[in-house]
């Protein structure tokens, strides 16, 4: 792949970074063309007659331009600019489904989900009086489309997943569950935190209805995020804020006007410098091309899997899973003290649940160790990783 690590200032020291799930490192031109926002034209965005408020409208827009071809949206209409996954994901339960649903009707999600694709579904389900229900994971902890088809009834009106889950890492099949689902009037919801930033996603090929992610974990800044919609639904998104920037005009109560989609879901100042950093972001990952570095993250993750599973005292948790995310446990030890051991080595690794609180119903362990890897990543950090593991005597003389 054409880039260097010296691009990203993160990696000019001996830091081994792998909690790329959590978030990624910035490369500098992402970061000089906040500050270039900063220093050169700040200014507001759609409010200002003047200079500088042009070129922002003109970045801030050229930044809904470059994500609307980077997912292959049909419309600019269909990206809406929010915090990140969370809050897209908050928008389409509250803003969206919260019409629509009905008492006893379903929402499916899965075992493997993050807090963000299960917690606004719990609140939505209690508020409308709906049934959450969970696919079967099979022996790999993956979702299949027989499975999903096993808790499919005809009150099923929604079903919610991760693309990519943030601790089995398993690539879900969901260009076929989408199939499946519109054919029977199912409105399916596609969490893609942590696949967008590692491989291609087509919105259209897949014909997902929502679909989210952030911008910080595909080395665009923290506070940006994309909430795709197909636009027929979007126009039908109550917005959840109200404000400045998404009216057209109001007098008295009744005489409210709101703006066309994109605008009427963006309430409010957006965060203008997260969206010129999450274009720079963009275009660093275009050239390298998604496809190469989805390729190079599965490579890496064979020649760390290769290794691992070779360590008597290491449980390898997904260990036939696609994603460059690897789970794993340390016999006898908690995992947070593994995490800390690492960390004496400068290994960044993130113990704990993970956010993916109902994951232990499933896997049956609550705490695991989570390596995530993105294409900075390379075959020397797994040795030195895999030596350090190796060790379980040291880990337990050092680990505290
Ligand atoms: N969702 C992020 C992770 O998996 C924070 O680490």
């Amino acid at each position: 792949m054409d880039f260097t690590r010296k691009d990203f200032p993160m990696l000019n020291s001996d830091i081994i970074y792998f909690d790329n799930g959590a978030t990624t490192f910035k490369p500098d031109s992402v970061i000089q063309a906040i500050s270039d926002y900063y220093s050169n034209y700040c200014a507001n965005a759609h409010r200002g007659d003047y200079d500088i408020s042009y070129k922002v409208d003109l970045e801030y827009e050229g930044a809904r331009d470059a994500v609307k071809e980077f997912i292959n949206a049909a419309s600019r209409d269909e990206i809406i600019f929010t915090s990140g996954a969370t809050e897209g994901l908050n928008m389409i339960a509250d803003g969206f489904f919260k019409n629509i649903l009905e008492i006893n009707d379903e929402i499916i999600i899965s075992d493997s989900e993050h807090a963000s694709n299960v917690l606004p579904w719990f609140r939505l389900a209690k508020t409308n009086g709906c049934i959450i229900k969970k696919i079967p994971l099979d022996k790999d902890y993956k979702v299949t489309i027989d499975a999903l088809k096993s808790v499919i009834t005809p009150q099923t009106k929604v079903i919610s997943l991760a693309q990519v889950t943030n601790v089995i890492g398993d690539i879900r099949p969901i260009k076929e569950i989408c199939e499946f689902a519109h054919q029977l009037g199912i409105f399916v919801v596609v969490d893609g935190s942590q696949s967008v930033p590692h491989m291609k996603v087509n919105v259209q090929d897949l014909d997902c209805d929502f679909l989210v992610f952030s911008g910080h974990k595909m080395c665009g800044p923290t506070g940006i995020g994309i909430l795709y919609g197909q636009k027929e639904l979007l126009e039908e998104m109550i917005p959840i804020n109200l404000g400045g920037g998404m009216n057209e005009s109001f007098d008295t109560i009744d005489s409210v006007m709101l703006k066309s989609l994109p605008h009427r879901l963006e309430a409010g100042t957006p965060n203008i410098a997260g969206a010129i950093g999450l274009k720079k972001a963009i275009e660093y990952l275009n050239n390298l091309k998604m496809d190469n570095i989805h390729k190079y993250e599965q490579n890496l993750r064979k020649y760390m899997i290769d290794r691992l599973i070779k360590i008597p005292h290491v449980d390898i948790i997904n260990l036939n899973s696609e994603s460059g995310i690897i789970t794993i446990n340390v016999d006898g030890i908690f995992s947070q003290d593994v995490a800390y051991y690492l960390n004496k080595y400068n290994i960044c690794v993130r113990a704990g649940n993970h956010c993916a609180k109902i994951l232990k119903q499933s896997i049956g362990v609550k705490n695991t160790l989570r390596i995530s890897l993105y294409f900075y990543n390379t075959y020397e950090e797994i040795d030195n990783f895999i030596e350090l593991i190796s060790d379980k005597e040291k880990i337990l003389k050092e680990m505290i």
